[in-house]
């Protein structure tokens, strides 16, 4: 399997789940920016596991290495919204860009590809709306970050149709676990209080996130590598919605603090209100169902290995603090 972006969070946890649960091969290719982390890949059997160090935009490493393995697991992308916001660049490159240069590759190889994306493809919700994202809600993005997740997806589902391209996608809810970048919400707030610092919330805090435990994804994504339908889109998400107030209040609770030991910082431009994933196709056709369905629980494992693992995220703490307070969050 050659999986892209794999010393990143979600794709770090899919090399470990993969050989732990399996008996594949695999080879990362990973441009290791600033959310690639080598730590994340220490330990793995080098028989089965190597790390190639570059970019999906470099067509003539794409090519050998699509050619020379099975599958493509795409998960290499510029992840987050905030940065998108300070300079989308890099995620039109990486995002669009990157994701052509592998469908060419899948294409003249004729290769197994499977396509990581995100529900942010569909817009926000509102608050009391009763329905949530499936499968056929319409493409609205909103960020810089998603308009060019929603431009990937459908440069794949183009090449299926028109090349015949042997590709699955998946649109996932918010990811939580452990080797997820402290740029991010939970990892930023739980790192904030280990240091002492209050945490952040955006705006009111009313916004809502559907909350999966990332080994719930890749189990997900394994499942529709075995048995999904070429060219089908499967919705990932496990009844997770808990709105970002409640999320600080639980860390703050099961990190000891008072539950109101956080400060509101200024809002994300054109933040997106909610999102909420119906997984029912996903479930009823290839029987997948969540594991952690205790986030309180996983959230303290979360926290857990975060106080264990200083290491890994020390090193990237400073920067990543020092970028939010220029723009006051
Ligand atoms: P991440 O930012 O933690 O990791 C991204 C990885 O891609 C890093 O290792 C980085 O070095 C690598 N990368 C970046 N540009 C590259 C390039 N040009 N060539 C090769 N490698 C490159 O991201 P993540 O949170 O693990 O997300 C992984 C995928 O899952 C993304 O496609 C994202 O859109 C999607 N997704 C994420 C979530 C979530 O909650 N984090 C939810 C749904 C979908
Ligand atoms: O929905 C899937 C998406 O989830 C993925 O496609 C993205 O790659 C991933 O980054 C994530 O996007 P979000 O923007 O939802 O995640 P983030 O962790 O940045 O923020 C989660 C919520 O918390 C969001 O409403 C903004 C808010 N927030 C974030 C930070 C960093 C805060 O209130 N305070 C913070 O300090």
């Amino acid at each position: 399997m050659l999986v892209t972006g794999g010393a990143g969070f979600i794709g770090s946890n899919f090399v470990h789940h993969v050989l732990d649960h399996t008996d594949d091969t695999i080879t990362v290719l990973d441009a290791m920016t600033y959310a690639g982390n080598a730590a994340s890949l220490e330990g793995l059997p080098t028989e089965r596991f190597r790390l190639v160090k570059g970019s999906v935009c470099d067509a003539a490493l794409v090519d050998e290495l699509v050619a020379a393995h099975d599958i493509t697991v795409h998960f290499a992308a510029e992840s987050h919204n905030d940065n998108s916001l300070n300079d989308p660049s890099p995620f039109v490159q990486t995002n669009i860009v990157g994701t052509y240069e592998l469908l060419q590759a899948v294409r003249r190889h004729e290769k197994r590809y499977h396509h990581i994306s995100t529900d942010e493809v569909y817009g926000d919700l509102e608050l009391d709306d009763p329905e949530r994202f499936t499968e056929n809600t319409p493409y609205n993005p909103s960020s810089p970050y998603s308009s060019t997740k929603a431009g990937s997806d459908l440069l794949v589902r183009a090449w299926v149709r028109s090349f015949g391209v042997q590709a699955t996608l998946s649109n996932c809810s918010n990811n939580y676990g452990p080797r997820q970048h402290v740029e991010k919400f939970i990892p930023r707030q739980i790192t904030n209080v280990i240091d002492g610092i209050r945490p952040k919330l955006y705006g009111t805090g009313e916004n809502v996130r559907d909350w999966i435990h990332v080994d719930d994804h890749n189990a997900a994504v394994l499942r529709i590598l075995e048995a999904g339908r070429i060219g089908e889109t499967y919705l990932i998400g496990a009844d997770g919605e808990k709105n970002n107030l409640e999320v600080i209040e639980l860390i703050l609770t099961l990190m000891g603090q008072p539950s109101n030991a956080y400060d509101h910082v200024n809002d994300r431009p054109g933040h997106d209100m909610r999102y909420a994933i119906d997984s029912t196709k996903l479930r009823t056709e290839l029987g997948w169902a969540p594991r952690f369905s205790d986030f309180e629980s996983g959230l303290s494992d979360t926290i857990e290995w975060y106080r264990s693992n200083e290491d890994w995220w020390r090193p990237m703490k400073q920067a990543t603090e020092a970028k939010y307070a220029k723009t006051g969050q």
